[in-house]
């Protein structure tokens, strides 16, 4: 079919042409939404899960649902890396401002107003000063330079200029687990603080699946702070309206057959389900896709995730690290032990130490347990499975 038309769209947080299995978590959200208008209490919402599940996508949902409601929304995703913690930083700064300035034209701005010099004031502090001539400062503001008093003050501005409205100041975190330590133990600590001051301020995150595991060894008390949502794979149901709705929509249809076939290769993964049904699209000759096109799109489909999806992440392995992906992948997609791993590789675990850290700190595997590892992307282990150079 005219690939022009292609509803289908696998890639990094691109919005996809149904958006399937995550009504829990859009009511959830809606919830907050609602509560806040009411100035009832509630929670943040943390998403976590693995690469590709889909977590980007929802934040980015929340995030414009939350700006539907003229809530003041921030919205960043963090870095990891010392040069990662400036530009995070200074990303958090300009994304402020971008939060103030888009509710100019609404109810909320007179409000907002008041706040300006706290946010410019704050932009300074985090040794950002590219705002501050539009903005002012507010001297004695969000400006002592200790960041958890200037956040503090910055988020009890806000949220307060907010309340007036009936509406909320939203802080969405993509790739959370990447905040370093000292401004994420501030952002864990203002949201505890609102939370007992009834500032309207939520922190929504998302990031890969050790990130409660590292809320709470920030600050034990993180646990109770977020309603805490795991992006899994879709189930079948799900997995087929993925797929057969934006098809459908354009007046192509799947056989069931065929449906099936994409459904049972994606294994619930939105890019993969995603990446299927472009190549079904692109490789059906008429409106009626059958199982032979299916096949055919779950090679290309497959080569092109190979080519795009996985080998990106390879890539960032070193060649000692790809060994010790390799020796995880005998186990699967499931958690290996990381003495197991060792052993495979006739080393000590002591020896592995390093190339286990950089893995974890590239975001390629996580640690679900003491002792445990586990690939973050899921089917990685079979893409190891297909390459075969060293
Ligand atoms: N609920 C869904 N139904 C169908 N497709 C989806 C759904 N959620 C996400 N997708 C598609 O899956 C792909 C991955 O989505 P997204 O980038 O949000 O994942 P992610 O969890 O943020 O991944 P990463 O950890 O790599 O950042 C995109 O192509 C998107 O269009
Ligand atoms: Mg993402």
């Amino acid at each position: 079919m005219d690939s022009d038309l292609n509803p289908f769209s696998p890639g990094s947080g691109l919005k996809p042409p149904a958006l399937e299995g995550r009504q829990a978590e859009i009511d959830a959200f809606d919830r907050l939404i609602v509560r806040t208008k009411r100035q009832a209490s509630e929670r943040g919402i943390l998403l976590s899960g693995l690469r590709g599940v889909g977590k980007t996508v929802l934040l980015n949902n929340f995030a414009a649902q939350a700006e539907r409601h003229e809530w003041f929304v921030v919205q960043i995703e963090a870095q990891p890396s010392p040069e990662g913690r400036k530009a995070t930083r200074q990303k958090l700064a300009r994304a402020i401002e971008a939060g103030a300035r888009r509710l100019r034209a609404k109810s909320a701005w007179s409000s907002v107003k008041d706040v300006l010099g706290s946010i410019g004031s704050f932009s300074v502090a985090l040794g950002f000063t590219g705002v501050t001539a539009t903005l002012g400062t507010t001297p004695g503001r969000a400006d002592s330079g200790n960041l958890d008093i200037d956040l503090e003050e910055l988020v009890e501005d806000i949220a307060m200029a907010m309340a007036k409205n009936k509406a909320g100041f939203g802080m969405f975190i993509d790739e959370m687990q990447d905040l370093d330590d000292e401004l994420l133990g501030a952002l864990i600590s203002v949201q505890h603080l609102a939370g007992q001051k009834s500032w309207p301020f939520f922190i929504i995150g998302a990031g890969l699946p050790n990130l409660p595991g590292k809320l709470s060894a920030t600050r034990s008390y993180s646990e109770r702070l977020f309603d805490y949502r795991v992006i899994g794979a879709l189930d079948h149901a799900s997995s087929a309206d993925a797929i057969g709705l934006p098809m459908n929509k354009l007046g192509a249809h799947l056989d069931s057959d065929a449906l099936r076939a994409l459904v049972a290769a994606a294994e619930g993964y939105p890019f993969f389900l995603q990446a299927y049904g472009k190549a079904a699209w692109d490789v059906a000759s008429s409106k009626r896709v059958n199982l032979e096109d299916a096949r055919l799109a779950i090679e290309i489909g497959t080569e092109q995730l190979d080519a795009g999806f996985f080998i990106a992440r390879w890539q960032r392995a070193t060649p000692a690290e790809r060994q010790y992906l390799r020796a995880m992948a005998e186990d699967n997609d499931e958690a290996s032990s990381t003495a197991t791993v060792a052993a495979r590789l006739e080393k000590s675990a002591s020896q592995l130490t390093v190339a286990r850290a950089n893995l974890i700190a590239k975001g390629l595997i996580y640690a679900p347990d003491h002792g445990a590892v586990r690939f973050t992307v899921p089917g990685m282990s079979g893409f190891i499975s297909r390459q075969y150079e060293d």
